[in-house]
């Protein structure tokens, strides 16, 4: 295992369409491992393949700070979203020190294979849906500063308004 270099905003890999995984190779999980120690040590709750350079469509998701388990999403599709729609600040490790409002559904439902490649479909709402919805974004070349309509703020202007 090893540590990878985060990608930053104004890196054109970012905007590139990630493409679908066939098979689960050695790299492939060797790449999965890596997205998880890289995403623990950066202190993130999600991330996708582009963010470290490799433009494969596998996002991870870390729902629970407080717990350790990470969910892998291969090939994520989003195959129902609800109408209802809910505003809330996000943050990415492409854009360090930033935050910004993105509305986004409060429910969803994900088609995507498992680190076994076996398919599954399943519903998340809420912090759970949110990061994905993000991490999906990010394999189509979007970021969330794209859907923010207010713009982003510094994570240190945040925490004084919350005192
Ligand atoms: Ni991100």
């Amino acid at each position: 295992m090893s540590l990878r270099v985060i990608r930053k905003d104004g890196d054109e890999i970012l905007r590139k369409r990630s493409k679908e995984v066939k098979e689960l190779n050695e790299k492939t999980i060797e790449l999965i491992k890596d997205m998880k120690e890289t995403m623990n040590k950066e202190g993130g709750c999600g991330l996708a393949s582009p963010q470290v350079g490799i433009l494969k469509r596998i996002i991870i998701v870390k729902p629970d700070e407080e717990k350790d388990e990470i969910f892998t999403f291969i090939n994520p599709q989003i195959t129902k979203s609800s109408e209802e729609m809910i505003e809330s600040f996000e943050g990415c490790l492409s854009i360090p020190g930033m935050s910004g409002e993105v509305s986004r559904p409060k429910n969803i439902t994900v088609k995507a294979y498992n680190e076994q490649m076996v398919q599954f479909e399943q519903e998340y709402e809420d912090f759970f849906a949110r990061i994905i919805l993000h991490e999906v974004d990010h394999l189509d070349g979007i970021l969330y500063k794209d859907r923010c309509k207010k713009g982003l703020i510094k994570n240190e202007d945040l925490e004084k308004d919350e005192k």
